[in-house]
């Protein structure tokens, strides 16, 4: 399931983020990927020590949390914090590659998440470069997606995907990796379908008396399938 968010960030926020990123150095891709992901992956990325990297985290997740649409989509249990990268001159694409299932919190606790789901957040006008699609095969086939500078996309880290050469001006994101309290996809489908559903319902009757059961199913369904 893919699910877009618009303007996840605000214009204040996006502005900031920028500004924070200008500043900062980038380094090879490398850094971040697994051994199969790093014979294809070609861009620059954040390092862990760049000063301004615990605010962009901050200023990320701050959105993330205060946004009911992610929430449903995703149920996080525990988001890895952030990454920034770059596609730009020879430094411009990543090829098809699935995401490691596993990853090690870049802390001293020696702890994992589990990526049951990828996130990525444009920050880049897509007016401003050319190329740089995500590029997602999931069940349903192709997805190609290009979102405005702010949005959100998230999709099952499953799935193969890569991001298309950047062939002229540069192309800046963000993307995450998070461990869901509801680790199977087709059970996060049917959730967030009638999660959706349910908002509808409850906007054009109110809450009648099936609306309130309904709801009562869905939290029932939660409980039965979450783990925290
Ligand atoms: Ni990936």
């Amino acid at each position: 399931m893919l699910v877009t968010i618009d303007q996840l960030l605000s214009a204040d926020e996006l502005a900031r983020a920028r500004s924070l990123l200008q500043q900062s150095q980038w380094v090879s891709g490398q850094v971040s990927a697994g051994v199969q992901a790093a014979e294809v992956k070609n861009n620059q990325q954040l390092p862990e020590q760049a000063q301004h990297l615990p605010t962009l985290r901050q200023l990320v997740l701050d959105a993330l949390n205060r946004s009911p649409l992610f929430f449903a989509a995703a149920l996080p249990l525990k988001i890895l914090p952030p990454f920034f990268n770059r596609y730009t001159g020879d430094t411009n694409h990543y090829g098809f590659h699935t995401d490691n299932a596993m990853r090690r919190v870049p802390d001293m606790s020696g702890s994992y998440v589990r990526s049951d789901i990828s996130a990525t957040l444009f920050l880049s006008d897509p007016q401003d470069y050319d190329g740089g699609v995500l590029t997602i095969n999931d069940t349903f086939g192709t997805h190609g997606i290009k979102l405005q500078a702010g949005s959100l996309v998230v999709y099952p880290s499953s799935s193969i995907h890569a991001v298309t050469p950047v062939t002229r001006g540069e192309r800046v994101c963000c993307f995450m990796f998070l461990q869901s309290m509801v680790r199977d996809p087709g059970q996060r489908r049917l959730l967030y379908d009638m999660d959706m559903a349910l908002l509808k319902l409850r906007s054009e009757l109110g809450e009648t008396e099936p609306v309130v059961q309904l709801t009562g199913t869905y939290h029932n369904l939660l409980r039965r399938w979450a783990e925290s």
